[in-house]
């Protein structure tokens, strides 16, 4: 009995093949409808190349949040290309780079997005670099793997693509990684590609100078002293200012001593500027004229200060 069914069926395995990927994309687009029936979702416009989203949301991110979730809108076009977002860890920069390229993809693919108006251009990719990942059994690095994904990036982007980079440089020394960051970032900008860009390097942002088309944006965050770090997870224009990443240890728990001593390292480090006056100095000595017993104070003075300032 199996056996002539199965030749019967074979007979019609064309058709019933057609039948099922038909039901196949039945079924993903009565999905997409339910949700965006259900959670309040828009038909994106196609636009001639601006990306412009208001009241953007996170699907994922927002069913998990309850009610708390803050909605976000994003404006790219020719005078506004490159997005660079500094702001404190857990304030949402990743979770905003990935709303941008969800509402991208969605509209991409047929369907209504998780904002309140949505303008989007149809990509020829979307490039994203999220996350750190380990390839050890493929004899990796976690480092290697990130520079390898990027270089895919940097190799493909055209100015029709989106990218999404999230944290490049984190997987090496700050100065490399600072270094690579601004080179990446340049050499995206140049290519005028739609590029989001969530960066802890500060140093970045003074680039906005330098690059049109660059514009800085940051999430809000508030530190005060009575109740710490508040999170407000929302965009707003300008660079942030500082890190806060020895608050965020202090709210995830690391024991208090170490928090006091890392705040205090900091302060040396932020003052690193003696540590160049000393370079200097050294320099301009002449030693010719030097006695052994001023080299003597001299030393001392200066051990003092390094001292000092790495105490304070
Ligand atoms: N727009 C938002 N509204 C409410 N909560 C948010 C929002 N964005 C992020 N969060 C919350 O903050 C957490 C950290 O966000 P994330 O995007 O990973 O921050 P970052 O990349 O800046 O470190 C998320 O897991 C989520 O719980
Ligand atoms: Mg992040």
């Amino acid at each position: 009995m199996f056996t002539e069914l199965r030749d019967g069926l074979a007979g019609h395995a064309e058709a019933l093949a057609e039948a099922a990927g038909a039901l196949a994309d039945l079924d993903v687009l009565a999905a997409l409808a339910e949700i965006a029936v259900e959670c309040g979702w828009v038909r994106p416009r196609t636009s001639g190349g601006a990306a412009r989203l208001s009241q953007a949301r996170h699907p994922v991110v927002e069913r998990a949040t309850g009610g708390r979730f803050v909605p976000n809108d994003a404006d790219l076009g020719p005078s506004r290309h490159t997005l660079l977002l500094t702001g404190p860890n857990m304030a949402g920069k990743s979770t905003y780079l990935r709303t941008v390229a969800l509402c991208a993809l969605l509209h991409q693919v047929g369907s209504f997005v998780p904002a309140d108006h949505a303008e989007l251009p149809v990509y020829d990719a979307i490039h994203t670099r999220i996350g750190a990942s380990d390839d050890l059994a493929g004899g990796r690095s976690t480092f290697m793997v990130e520079m390898s994904e990027l270089a895919t990036i940097l190799h493909g982007a055209t100015h029709r693509s989106l990218v999404i980079l999230d944290e490049v440089g984190r997987g090496t020394s700050t100065l490399d990684g600072l270094a690579i960051a601004q080179a990446a970032l340049e050499h995206l900008h140049a290519t005028g590609a739609h590029t989001l860009f969530a960066t802890h390097y500060f140093e970045l942002t003074r680039l906005e100078a330098d690059l049109p088309g660059l514009v800085n944006l940051h999430v809000a965050a508030e530190e005060d002293e009575a109740s710490g770090l508040t999170f407000y997870h929302q965009v707003i224009p300008g660079a942030a200012r500082q890190s806060y990443g020895v608050e965020v240890a202090r709210l995830a728990g690391l024991p208090a001593p170490v928090t006091s001593r890392a705040a205090r390292l900091l302060t040396a480090l932020n003052s690193g500027g003696d540590d160049r006056k000393l370079t200097r100095e050294l320099a301009a000595l002449d030693l010719g004229r030097l006695t052994p017993m001023a080299a003597l104070e001299l030393l001392h003075r200066w051990q003092g200060e390094l001292r000092g300032g790495a105490e304070e």
